[in-house]
């Protein structure tokens, strides 16, 4: 199992270059099942969760070219089935996000339920009530959805209970090749959303109201083949900029699009950061020696991103003063506080919902271990900024969501360095 080792005591200053955004390309390559026709993907971002989900469309029969650059062309034709194992979409929850589009094309699933993973239960409830709603019949047996299109896929209103980002998305794909209209209401407003059903319009949905909390859905016969560029990914723009602030130095980030990320550019000012921004950059630089505090409560966006969470944590955790971070939208999300401990910062933990961090002047590395993708993003903060090394293990989770971390970190002037293999852990 691959490790991360960090030096710390670094400014990290320079430029750098944001990839695609996985939460994006995730869904948009399942939206590809849509489409017989041929659908080209630019800025795919390569990770370990994309490959598992071009893996997945290769198990349905699809075929897909991948050249050296990382565009993604799904060549459509049709599917040779409809089932998305166990295997795959415990590794990844995001391969749930076939299960609209095969309904809606293939007029049959059948998909492993997800269960629940390191931050929270994560149930599915809202995508299968919503799918039932639109006139599918829904069973779960033996730990499967199986789902039929009861005949064709209809349109209808649906108003769902929680906002959830995965939900909007498997209805939307679901409801473009609906019979009627679909109205979504209480629909996720995330940025992703609004990338998918861009692609979506691209490969000839008729959709409206993305990125609102109603999204209507005009559904077609048919979609064709398309071009589509997945956006900048806002999570690791909003990663790099509070990585670069901890440590007190200076940042241009590129090919970014910063007016997806104004909660955590907020709080970053709040914290003692100059930003500047402009339509696809965003520059930072820090005016102070150590930030100041800063209060954080998770929501869905436009509210301050749960997947930021963490890495504002670790800022905290070595600011002036004493801050509560609260996280609303999953239930076990702060299993880096522990960690982040064992390097010398002061967090206690007030219920299961608010973290109270009191600041710390000096952090010391030690060794520590990764839990999920972006609490491991919040170690290799903690660990820039702490005086001698920090050893991260379990870092394949970095890996599912962070392009050429490595390389990109040292292009900063980091010292970060990747220890392949070694015993496997229990
Ligand atoms: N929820 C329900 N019922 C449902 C669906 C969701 O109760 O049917 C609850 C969840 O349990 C959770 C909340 O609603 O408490 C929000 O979940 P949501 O469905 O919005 O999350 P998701 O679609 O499973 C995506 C991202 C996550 C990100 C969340 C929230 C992808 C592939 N994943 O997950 O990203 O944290 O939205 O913004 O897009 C990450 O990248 O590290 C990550 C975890």
């Amino acid at each position: 199992m691959d490790k991360l080792l960090v030096r710390g005591g670094r400014r990290l200053s320079g430029e750098l270059r944001i990839s695609g955004a996985k939460n994006s390309a995730l869904p948009i390559l399942a939206a590809t099942l849509l489409s017989a026709e041929p659908v080209t993907l630019r800025n795919v971002p390569h990770l370990h969760d994309v490959t598992t989900m071009i893996e997945l469309l290769g198990c349905l029969g699809v075929e897909v070219i991948v050249d050296d650059e990382m565009n993604v062309e799904v060549l459509g034709g049709s599917l040779s089935g409809c089932r998305a194992p166990y295997e795959v979409v415990k590794t990844m929850r995001a391969s749930f996000t076939v299960l609209g589009p095969l309904l809606a094309r293939y007029g049959r699933a059948e998909v492993s339920l997800p269960g629940g993973c390191a931050i929270g239960s994560r149930p599915v409830d809202q995508h299968l009530k919503g799918l039932a709603a639109l006139g599918a019949n829904v069973v779960v047996d033996d730990g499967y959805v199986i789902a039929d299109d009861g005949g064709g896929l209809k349109g209808a209103r649906i108003l769902m209970d929680v906002t959830t980002v995965g939900g909007t998305q498997n209805l939307m794909m679901a409801a473009a090749l609906a019979q009627g209209t679909t109205v979504l209401e209480n629909a996720a407003r995330e940025p992703e959303i609004v990338d998918l059903a861009e692609c979506l319009i691209a490969m000839g949905a008729h959709i409206s109201g993305q990125g609102t909390d109603t999204i209507s859905i005009e559904g077609v016969d048919e979609l064709h083949g398309a071009q589509h560029r997945i956006m900048p990914d806002r999570v690791e723009t909003g990663t790099y900029l509070i990585a670069v602030a901890a440590t007190g130095g200076n940042v241009l980030i590129k090919h970014a699009r910063p007016q997806t990320l104004d909660a955590v550019l907020i709080k970053l000012s709040e914290a003692g950061a100059v930003i500047e921004q402009g339509a696809d950059w965003v520059s930072l630089s820090m005016s102070r020696g150590r930030p100041k505090a800063v209060d954080i409560r998770t929501a869905p966006h436009p509210g301050f991103p749960t997947d930021m969470q963490a890495q504002f944590l670790a800022l905290n955790a070595i600011a002036e003063g004493t801050s509560r971070v609260t996280e609303t939208i999953f239930e076990n999300r702060f299993m880096h506080v522990p960690e982040i401990n064992r390097l010398g910062a002061n967090i206690a933990l007030e219920g299961a919902k608010t973290a109270v961090i009191e600041g710390v002047a000096k952090l010391h590395g030690a060794p520590v271990m990764a839990t999920d993708l972006r609490a491991s993003f919040s170690l290799v903060i903690a660990g820039l900024v702490a005086e001698g090394e920090t050893l991260i293990d379990r870092i394949y989770h970095i890996d599912r969501g962070y392009e050429r971390i490595e390389e990109k970190l040292v292009q900063l002037g980091a010292s970060v360095e990747r220890i392949r293999g070694g015993r496997m852990d229990a």
